[in-house]
C-alpha cells in the first residue's frame, strides 16, 4: 500500500509505503513488571493496553492485518495464576476497548487451537468477532493458544485426508493449496503472509509464530518491553521496513 497520513504537518519522518500485514512478538511483559517490582500479571495488563494503541495507529495508517501473538501453545506451562489473568484479557479488552474499535471499523478474528481456550474467553472473542464482521478497516487478528508447528501438522492431515479422498492428487499440492490449508486461510487470500514482523524485548527469534507465513517477512527486532511500545515505537517499526528492499529471491 503507498498511502500514507500520520501527522503529515509534523517535522517527523513519515514512511512512504505501510505494510499491508505485521505480526507483533509481544514479549517483555513480565521484564516491564519486574522492573517496577510489580506482579507479572501487571506488565500483560499493561501489554493490552499497548496493544490497543497499537491497533489505532496501525489502523490509522492504513495497516490491513495486524496479528498478534498473545498465548501460544507453550503459555500453558506457566503458573496457573498467571495463565487465568492472560486469559481473562480478552474479556477485559471486550469490554473495555473492543465498542471503540468497532466504532473506528476494526475487523477482529483470531487464530489458533481456539477451541481449547476457556469457555468466557472463547466466547468474548467470539463476540468481538461477531460485532465486527462487517467492518473494513484494520483486522486484528488474534494469535491465541496458537502453535505455528501445530497449524502445519493440522493441514498436513487435512491434505492427507484429501488426498485419501480423491479430491486431489500429490501433485496438485503446492504453496496455494496448503496456504488455503493453515489458520491463516481466515485472512484474504493476498494478506495472510506478514510483509513485516516485530518482536520487542530484545529476543531475537520467532518461537513458532506464522513459520510457512514468515518465510519472506522483513523481521524487526527492538529491544522495547512490549507495554512501552507505543505509537512512535510503531512508526519506528514502519520506517525500518520502509528502508529494506525486499527481493523474494530476485535480484
Ligand atoms: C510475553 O511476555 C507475553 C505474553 C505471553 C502475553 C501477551 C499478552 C498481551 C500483551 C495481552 C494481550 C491482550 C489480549 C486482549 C489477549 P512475557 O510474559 O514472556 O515477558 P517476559 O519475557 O519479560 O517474562
Amino acid at each position: 500500500m503507498f498511502k500514507f497520513q500520520f501527522n503529515q504537518k509534523s517535522r517527523v519522518e513519515v514512511p512512504q509505503v505501510v505494510p499491508n500485514h505485521v505480526g507483533v512478538i509481544m514479549d517483555g511483559n513480565g521484564r516491564w513488571a519486574k522492573k517496577r517490582m510489580q506482579p507479572r500479571i501487571m506488565g500483560h495488563k499493561a501489554g493490552m493496553e499497548a496493544l490497543h494503541k497499537v491497533a489505532k495507529v496501525a489502523n490509522d495508517m492504513g495497516v490491513q492485518v495486524l496479528t498478534v501473538y498473545a498465548f501460544s501453545t507453550e503459555n500453558w506451562s506457566r503458573p496457573q495464576s498467571e495463565v487465568s489473568f492472560i486469559m481473562n484479557l480478552p474479556v477485559d479488552f471486550y469490554d473495555n476497548y473492543v465498542p471503540e474499535l468497532h466504532k473506528n471499523n476494526v475487523k477482529i478474528q483470531m487464530i489458533g487451537d481456539t477451541d481449547r481456550l476457556p469457555e468466557g474467553t472463547f466466547t468474548a472473542l467470539r463476540k468481538a468477532e461477531e460485532l465486527t464482521k462487517l467492518n473494513t478497516g484494520l483486522i486484528l487478528n488474534f494469535a491465541l493458544n496458537y502453535g505455528g508447528r501445530a497449524e502445519i501438522i493440522a493441514a498436513v492431515q487435512q491434505i492427507a485426508q484429501d488426498v485419501l479422498d480423491a479430491k486431489y492428487s500429490p501433485d496438485d499440492i503446492d504453496e496455494q493449496l496448503i496456504s488455503d490449508h493453515l489458520q491463516t486461510r481466515s485472512l484474504p487470500r493476498t494478506l495472510r503472509d506478514p510483509d513485516l514482523i516485530i518482536r520487542t524485548s530484545g529476543e531475537l527469534r520467532l518461537s513458532n509464530f506464522l513459520p510457512w507465513q514468515a518465510a519472506y517477512s522483513e523481521l524487526y527486532f527492538t529491544d522495547v518491553l512490549w507495554p512501552d511500545f507505543d505509537e512512535a515505537a510503531f512508526r519506528d517499526a514502519i520506517l525500518a521496513y520502509n528502508k529494506r528492499k525486499r527481493r523474494f529471491g530476485g535480484i
